[in-house]
């Protein structure tokens, strides 16, 4: 039951209260509990548990922490820009769910749809992040990987959001600290960083910056625990942990192929045979797609120039001019059919 507004029926009496249903509308209430609050210093609001969360961008991502997010018990709001995008991503979460009730339901059917339609009834869709954040405890961000397009986005909502709402961005490779500053609550500002595909992922990366509260940041960690993920908690530097290690190491086997000491089929067997890994770093680059690595690796190029392990790639740069960006399009390292 996917409905294209907020499901009210599913809100706590004092989310309720929050929310104004009973005013005229959560945006003008949005707006009057900011307004309430804002006269509290932040340390004064106190961040409790995260139940209610607004996911902002329906995409590969953002679907994902929704359905994950919706089957742990939390009320998700899914947000995107139009319509037809929330209805794919409605359907793409139903049919996740589908898959995992052939397996944890194979001989009980009744079961599984009642599970799916539990699940799904946590899950709202809008078009209108404004007028759904007025009772939310998170608004957690998935949308393209832009910073002035991120900035813009939060800068809007910091303005509706109650003052307890955190704000977590899921960007890979953007400074959480740039992306907060068009916001006035640094201090609950975080990032909570999910890997695709995020059913099947366990791990979070919990960012905080200099300004992140300790209890903004406990409440991320909590969360990521309450998704039923493993958290590990990390600083606002480049890459966070796992792409810091995974790009330079995916760059050097493609520079390492550049200087001609190794094919790339060689070079993936011996990264799977030899160091155990479940794919080569050319089948790796493929699948992550190879616009999205070279779109990372100049960002930090032009933070970092002088850093070896930071360089650009003419032939990583060659297949993204020539459209190749790996699996998505058909062809990267290899062709796909
Ligand atoms: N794809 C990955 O493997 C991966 C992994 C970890 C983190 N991330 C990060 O997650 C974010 C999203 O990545 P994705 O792969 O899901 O992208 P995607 O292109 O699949 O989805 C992005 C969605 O955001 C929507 N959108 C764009 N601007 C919007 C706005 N202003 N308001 C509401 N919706 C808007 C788009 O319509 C689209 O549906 C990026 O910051 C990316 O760096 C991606």
């Amino acid at each position: 039951m996917v409905s294209l507004s907020v499901s009210l029926t599913t809100f706590s009496h004092s989310q309720l209260l929050h929310s104004g249903a009973v005013l005229s509308g959560l945006q003008t209430m949005a707006f009057f509990t900011h307004q309430v609050i804002r006269g509290l210093s932040s340390s004064a609001v106190r961040n409790a548990a995260i139940k209610h969360v607004t996911i902002i961008g329906g995409g590969q991502m953002g679907a994902g922490i929704a359905q994950v997010a919706a089957t742990t018990g939390h009320s998700v709001v899914l947000v995107d820009t139009n319509e037809e995008i929330l209805k794919k991503s409605a359907k793409g979460i139903e049919g996740s769910l589908k898959r995992v009730v052939k397996k944890k339901f194979a001989d009980k059917p009744d079961a599984g749809a009642e599970f799916i339609a539990k699940v799904m009834a946590n899950v709202s869709i809008s078009t209108d992040a404004a007028s759904v954040v007025g009772s939310t405890d998170l608004v957690l961000e998935a949308i393209v990987e832009n910073l002035k397009i991120k900035q813009g986005l939060f800068g809007a909502l910091d303005k509706v959001a109650p003052a307890h709402t955190i704000f977590a961005s899921n960007t890979s490779s953007l400074p959480i600290t740039d992306i907060a500053s068009s916001t006035s609550r640094l201090d609950r500002f975080g990032g909570l960083h999910f890997f695709n595909p995020v059913p099947m992922m366990k791990l979070v990366e919990v960012i905080g910056t200099s300004a992140t509260s300790q209890e903004t940041f406990d409440s991320l960690l909590a969360f990521s625990k309450a998704l039923g993920k493993t958290p590990v908690s990390c600083k606002d530097t480049p890459g966070f942990i796992v792409n810091r290690l995974l790009v330079p190491y995916m760059m050097e086997a493609i520079r390492l192929h550049e200087r001609g000491h190794g094919s790339k089929e060689d070079i993936d067997i011996a990264m799977k045979l030899g160091a155990g890994y479940p794919m080569g770093p050319f089948e790796l680059l493929d699948y992550v797609g190879l616009d999205t690595a070279k779109f990372i690796m100049d960002g930090w190029v032009e933070k970092d120039p002088d850093n070896p392990l930071m360089q650009p790639s003419e032939m990583l740069n060659k297949l993204v001019a020539e459209g190749k960006f790996g699996k998505k399009t058909g062809e990267g390292f290899y062709k796909y059919k």
